[in-house]
This record gives C-alpha cells, sequence and structure tokens, in this order.
C-alpha cells in the first residue's frame, strides 16, 4: 500500500507534499519521510510514526525546494523505523527514491549488489532496486530513463515509483506496475500521487498511469512511455471531485463522517437507477450486457474484507431474487487456488478502492480465461474500475477512514439493484415482490436517518462494554454477513477481538466461550428466521452472556432477552442488511474512541491493500 506524493514546479514542494501526504495516510501511516532537491543538492528526511511527527522534526528546516516526492507507508519488508522509511538513497547519493508494492525478487538481486560490493542501510526491497537502477545506470553510460526500464523489465512483483536524480533539477521519473498512479497537470507544474486527493485543489485535469508505463515529468512536460519505450499519448480525464469531500467537514474523524453521510450517500448511489414511482431500474452497466448476465450458470464474486461481506449479502440476495447459483470467494484464495473459470462466466468484482492488488489480479487471471468482469467498484476511474467490462459504481464518494462505512452500504445497494434488475428480466420476481422491494429500498436513507439520530443510546452502550476482552456476534440469513461486518468492524478499530457467526452455527463451538463476561451482539430484525434467533439468543441467556441485541421496532420479546437494546425501523428482510449494519458500525466507533483509538489510522491496518 504506502502513499506516494511528487511535484515539480514553480510552487514549493514541500507544503505541497506534506499535506498530499495527510491526504494519503489512509494508505499506511508507520513512517513517512520526503526528499527534496535543491540547488543540485538532495535532502531526505524521514521518521518512523505519523505524517505529523516528520512535520513536528522539520520545523525550522530549510525545506525550500521546488521538486520533490514524499512517502507515508504501510511496511512490508522491515520493520517501521527511521531507517526503513522512505525515500531511499542509492549507494553514491545521487539518486532518491519511494516506492509502494512489494518486489518479490529483491533477494536474488540484493546477491547481485552486494557481489559488487554494494551496502545497504535498510531492509527494504526498494533500496535493493534503487541500487539496481543505478548499477545499471553506471555501467551502460545511459540515461536514468533508460536505465529504469531495464531495471523493470529484470524484476517481479509490484511497484509505483518515483525518482529524484541530483543531476537532473526538474525531472521526476515515475512508473508504475499493480499500485496506482495519478498525475495531476497544472500551469506549468505537474503532481504526482496515489490517488487524486492530493492533486485535487490545485488542478481537475488528470492522467492515470497504466501498468507497465513510466513517465519523465518536467513543470512543462509530460512524457508517457511504455516499458518498451514507445511513447503513449496521455489520457487527460477531468476529476470529480470536490475538496470538501476529502475533507472533515466539522466531524471528529473521517470515520464518524462517513457514517453519517450514508443517508446522502445511498441517495446518490440510487439516484438516476431506482424509479420506485414507474417500476423501473436503470444501471447501464446491466442493461447493456442483460442477456449475458441473466443466462449465466453461475455467478461468482471476488472481494476482499468489508467488499467480501458485502459479497455474502449479494448472494444470497441474487440466489433468492434471480435463482442463478453464487460462490463468493476471497481474492487472495481465488488467485492462486486453479479454479475453474470459463469462457462466459460473471464474476462480480467488489472493491471500495479500486486498487486491492489481490482482487486486481484474480480478475485479470479470470479475465484471461474469457470470464465476464463486473465491477462494483468505489473509486472512479480505479484499476478494478478500468479492466472490468462493465460496472456500476457505488457513489459513495471519497472514503478516508480506513475501516469501511459508507462504501459498505453503497455496495449493497448497488447489488440489490443489480438483483432486482435481473430478477425481472429473466422473470424470477413476482411484479408485486419486486415493486416491494423497489419502494423498500427508496425509503433506506430515511430509516438510516432515523438510526443515526439514536447515536447517544448506542454510545452508552459502547460504554458498557468497551472493556470486554471478547465479542461475538451471531445473526442468520440476510444479516449472517452483517455479523461478520460487525465483528470485523470492531477488530479493526478497538482492537477488542470479536468473531462473528451463523446465530445456530454457534453452538458448534462459539457457545464454549460464553460466560457472563462475554458480550454477545445479535442481529436479530423481524424477517423469517426470527423465532430461530430468539431461540439462540435463549440458549445464550442460559449460559449468561450479555445480550446486546439490533431489534425491529415493535418487537416485544428481544428485550425480554436482552441486556441491551438497540431499535431500528422495520424493512424487508432482504434490504434490512444495509439498515442493520449502521448502529454496529456506531458501536464500533463509539468503542474505539472510548479506548482512545485513532479511528481513522488503527494500527497495522491501510485502506487500499496494493501488496498481496
Ligand atoms: C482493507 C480495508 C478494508 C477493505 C479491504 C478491501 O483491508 O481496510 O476496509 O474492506 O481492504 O478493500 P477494497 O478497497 O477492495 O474494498
Amino acid at each position: 500500500m504506502c502513499g506516494i506524493v511528487g511535484y515539480t514546479g514553480p510552487k514549493q514542494a514541500y507544503p505541497i507534499i506534506l499535506k498530499g501526504l495527510k491526504r494519503l495516510e489512509y494508505r499506511g501511516y508507520d513512517s513517512s519521510g520526503v526528499a527534496l532537491l535543491h540547488n543540485g543538492k538532495l535532502d531526505v528526511y524521514k521518521k518512523k510514526g505519523k505524517v505529523a511527527q516528520l512535520e513536528e522534526s522539520l520545523v525550522g528546516v530549510n525545506v525550500h525546494a521546488h521538486i520533490g516526492i514524499g512517502h507515508t507507508r504501510w511496511a512490508t519488508h522491515g520493520e517501521p523505523s527511521d531507517r526503513n522509511s522512505h525515500p531511499h538513497t542509492s549507494s553514491s547519493g545521487r539518486l532518491s527514491m519511494i516506492h509502494n508494492g512489494i518486489i518479490e525478487n529483491y533477494a536474488q538481486l540484493k546477491k547481485e549488489l552486494l557481489s559488487k560490493n554494494y551496502t545497504f542501510t535498510s531492509d527494504t526491497d526498494t533500496e535493493v532496486l534503487l541500487n539496481f537502477i543505478e548499477d545499471i545506470l553506471l555501467n551502460n553510460n545511459c540515461t536514468l530513463e533508460e536505465a529504469v526500464r531495464i531495471a523493470l523489465k529484470r524484476i517481479t512483483g509490484a511497484y509505483c515509483i518515483l525518482l529524484l536524480d541530483e543531476q537532473d533539477p526538474e525531472t521526476i521519473i515515475a512508473a508504475r506496475k499493480g499500485s496506482p498512479l495519478v498525475i495531476g497537470i497544472g500551469k506549468g507544474e505537474h503532481f504526482l500521487a496515489s490517488d487524486a486527493s492530493p492533486i485535487i485543489e490545485y488542478t481537475k485535469e488528470v492522467v492515470y498511469v497504466n501498468d507497465y508505463e513510466l513517465a519523465i515529468v518536467r513543470p512543462n512536460e509530460l512524457i508517457l512511455k511504455n516499458i518498451g519505450n514507445e511513447k503513449i499519448t496521455p489520457f487527460i480525464t477531468k476529476l470529480d471531485m470536490e475538496l470538501a469531500a476529502i475533507e472533515k467537514g466539522g466531524y471528529d474523524h473521517f470515520m464518524l463522517k462517513e457514517i453519517y453521510e450514508q443517508p446522502s450517500t445511498i441517495q446518490d448511489c440510487l439516484r438516476g437507477r431506482l424509479h420506485a414511482e414507474d417500476g423501473t431500474i436503470t444501471m447501464a452497466g446491466i442493461d447493456d450486457n442483460i442477456e449475458q448476465i441473466k443466462n449465466a450458470e453461475r455467478i461468482m464474486i471476488v472481494a476482499c474484507g468489508t467488499s467480501w461481506h458485502a459479497g455474502l449479502v449479494a448472494e444470497y440476495i441474487i440466489e433468492e431474487l434471480c435463482r442463478i447459483p453464487v460462490e463468493v470467494e476471497y481474492a487472495s484464495e481465488f488467485r492462486y487456488r486453479n479454479p475453474i473459470v470459463n469462457k462466459g462466466d460473471v464474476i462480480i468484482a467488489i472493491s471500495q478502492s479500486g486498487e486491492t492488488a489481490d482482487t486486481l489480479v484474480a480478475l485479470e487471471k479470470a479475465k484471461e480465461n474469457g470470464a465476464f468482469i463486473f465491477g462494483v467498484v468505489n473509486a472512479v476511474g480505479s484499476s478494478i474500475a478500468r479492466i472490468s467490462h462493465a460496472g456500476a459504481y457505488t457513489h459513495a464518494g471519497h472514503e478516508i477512514g480506513v475501516a469501511s462505512t459508507k462504501a459498505f452500504t453503497g455496495q449493497l445497494v448497488v447489488l440489490t439493484m443489480m438483483a432486482l434488475r435481473i430478477a425481472i428480466q429473466k422473470e424470477t420476481i413476482t411484479q408485486e415482490r419486486y415493486l416491494h422491494l423497489l419502494t423498500e429500498l427508496a425509503d433506506v436513507p430515511e430509516k438510516v436517518d432515523a438510526i443515526l439520530k439514536n447515536a447517544e443510546h448506542i454510545k452508552t452502550i459502547a460504554l458498557k462494554y468497551k472493556d470486554a476482552h471478547d465479542f461475538l456476534f451471531l445473526g442468520r440469513g440476510y444479516n449472517f454477513p452483517i455479523a461478520l461486518e460487525g465483528a470485523l468492524k470492531l477488530k479493526e478499530i478497538s482492537y477488542i477481538h470479536a468473531e462473528g457467526y451463523p446465530a445456530a452455527e454457534m453452538k458448534h463451538g462459539p457457545i464454549a466461550l460464553v460466560d457472563e463476561n462475554l458480550p454477545v451482539v445479535f442481529i436479530a430484525t423481524k424477517d423469517s428466521y426470527h423465532e430461530k434467533i430468539v431461540s439462540n439468543m435463549q440458549e445464550i441467556k442460559a449460559r449468561k452472556g450479555k445480550i446486546i441485541s439490533i431489534i425491529t421496532e415493535g418487537d416485544d420479546i428481544s428485550p425480554t432477552l436482552s441486556n441491551d437494546c438497540i431499535f431500528i425501523p422495520p424493512a424487508d428482510e432482504l434490504i434490512a442488511p444495509i439498515i442493520s449494519v449502521i448502529p454496529l458500525q456506531l458501536l464500533s466507533y463509539f468503542t474505539g474512541i472510548a479506548k482512545g483509538i485513532d479511528v481513522d489510522k488503527p494500527r497495522n491496518l491501510a485502506k487500499s491493500v496494493t501488496v498481496e
């Protein structure tokens, strides 16, 4: 993962890079650094910890420069420390480089370099690649651009690199494979970054660099080439993103802001697609490919993390409404286990960032086998969006908090609309049920809003249980994946161990954990499983577990079994997950805050996982 920023132009580079790194901290935040080139001299500053610590260490230091690169790290090779932080400097001191990704054959390259008496000051694969480039540069009497090209042909793995050369006062050399890179085009200046957030306030014109492309970036010039040295015409895209979208807007944390944005992000997701009054759903990606999708013999869903949970909900919904078999796969397993993918198979890829390495590679492989790839992606223009044959954006806006919230509800809304659109075409749903579900979907923003108004009550519950060592989350049917998501959210931002389980399966193991110290969260909204899950509550109560239940307004049985209840508005069972996840997001948020955790940047995590 890691975030990278670069600038070349007439402005001061350091403030632009620093601000950009702060925006990219969601990608990693265990150390950071900058390299600034001024008067033919490279100054490199780096620090373990968050970007604010780097900033603090540079107060009073002369950081004057018009060109520079910066990095915020999520450690892969080498522990987080000052010396393993990027930028790295080449043996001769001439080059400085930052890198996002993993060089898989670094050990072999390092061996070669050690035999040539190169020494290393860090444990990173990045320093190996940098010295490998320098070695080629010095021994072949070529340009840096050529040396980079030769080196990249020899390496395996993923990278986005930015390089500065002391002997070239205006140029940044950049290249990517597998890790994202956007170049912003200003007036007599260029900005480089892992995503558009560091660029947005300076220019809306950007170029998304593709895999195996190399960019030579100067204030007044952007040359794009492929790795075979052929020039490529940069394709300029206009950013459709506002600065306000990436600021906290009065909230204490991005996560809280994003939770509260959900009534409007869900509305944005429905807008122009769901027409409840005339009973139609318009989704260009589905409409244009309806025959292929509706006739699929099976659908495979590939995703990671929270997006995988959305896939599990979709499995239940698509099988129920469309009668098409669905398999949900962890992308990291799918890519390596030699799955059977045939020509014409439909693969739905779900990803907030659109950059998750495992998902991306899994899709590339499936595509090679002739599968039809449908992307359900949040980040517009991201790699997964671009390699998909068709897709539907979730329109949740920029999500910055590491724990995914609004992107998840956006995914559920898109996947539900897709299932309805396919089902009506396939005639596997009655007109009456179809129209009912359309109205239910249209009502979701209002219901989410009602839950958010109950936040104080959820906060009280969070404070009551914040010192528990473990939590169990249980749900059945459509709410089973929500139990998994509730447990994941709590783990991510409160560091409390939590397990999600199908409520009935609980008696085959986790029930052994139940005693008076174990809070058990039941997602037990009124649905066709309700009586069954009430029995599961009885089983927990009989063993003195503390029951926190998420239940439907009007339910008068569950409260008699629960220690604490969170009531939510009634909804059709198929729509309920979009609503029942909201209290779980708030429960995790308030628990994390009560424990003094930086919920936007919890330890060890990163938002966009661009390494496998
Ligand atoms: C990381 C994030 C999760 C996210 C997962 C998949 O682990 O912290 O919030 O669900 O990656 O990411 P994607 O961008 O593909 O949805």
